[in-house]
């Protein structure tokens, strides 16, 4: 059994995007530092509507996936193909992007809090142009269970076994694995996970602060702050000094080059270039 260390520590800085919606962004700030096969991490957090008002109005995806998940607030989803979707406290949206997407994510409040996170999942050379395919998830289908030292965890992807008992995510089955938990601990709780030691696994922790390690060999991690953990087959944190709520990411690394240009992550520069003539020429999404 080897308990995962924090490897790597990722501030969040802050930044903007879409029409100017201020956001945090952890995985996808530093260059080159990727957590495969996951490119970049957003949390949204604000009372202001200004922050938030302008949206994330008609644009591109091609190559990759992207999650949303919302803790707070209401988002409007509208594709070229005439989707629409609802995004809404405690719901989520899965989007495969495929060999393309053109969407509009849109504030549907004009006060009140926005707060939630979007994740960019990559995909493998051989999905890369698949057909785009969504799933919205309402906040009822997302399963909550009760962690067996305190506390709860929301599964939005992958599964969790507490004490003997699996429970699957919305989503599972697809090619990197993924594992995505909302986790909500109290004050000294610690909370531990099995799983392969060859996957890769993310803590963003979004309130309070965590102990991230097995006793007696821990690292702190602060508020609006990622971390990237060693190879093991055992995650362990505690939270420390009061409650504390983090996302808990891991799946199985892509290896495949990553060249990203903008909403369009494909594993060659010729593919990237590709996708702009497709998008200007109006048949990105085919
Ligand atoms: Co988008």
């Amino acid at each position: 059994m080897t308990v995962r260390t924090l490897q790597q520590v990722i501030p969040s800085v802050p930044t903007s995007d879409g029409a100017g919606v201020k956001l945090r962004r952890s995985l996808g700030s530093q260059r080159g530092l990727t957590v495969d096969p996951f490119l970049m991490l957003d949390e949204f957090s604000t009372d202001n509507p200004d922050d938030y008002i302008a949206g994330f109005p008609a644009h591109p995806h091609r190559g990759f996936e992207t999650v949303t998940y919302m803790l707070d607030g209401h988002l409007l989803h509208e594709d070229h193909l005439g989707n629409r979707g609802d995004l809404k406290s405690g719901g989520a949206q899965w989007m495969t992007a495929g060999r393309g997407i053109i969407h509009s994510e849109m504030p549907q409040q004009t006060e009140g809090r926005m707060r939630g996170f979007q994740l960019w999942v990559n995909l493998p050379a051989n999905e890369k142009m698949k057909p785009a395919w969504y799933r919205d998830i309402e906040p009822h289908e997302i399963p909550q269970v009760t962690l067996a030292d305190g506390g709860t965890a929301k599964i939005i992807a992958g599964s969790i076994n507490v004490a003997g008992v699996v429970t699957d995510g919305v989503i599972t089955g697809h090619t990197t694995d993924p594992l995505y938990l909302d986790v909500d601990l109290p004050n000294g709780s610690p909370f531990h996970y099995y799983l392969r030691d060859d996957y890769s696994a993310f803590i963003y922790l979004y309130e309070g602060a965590l102990q991230v390690g097995a006793p007696g060999n821990t690292r702190p991690l602060t508020m609006q702050t990622g971390a990237v953990l060693s190879p093991g087959d055992q995650i362990t944190v505690t939270a420390d000094n009061g409650p504390a709520r983090f996302l808990l990411l891991a799946g199985k690394p892509i290896k495949e080059p990553v060249v990203q240009y903008g909403p369009f992550v494909m594993n060659t520069r010729d593919e990237v270039e590709q996708a702009v003539r497709d998008y200007q020429a109006g048949v990105l999404t085919g």
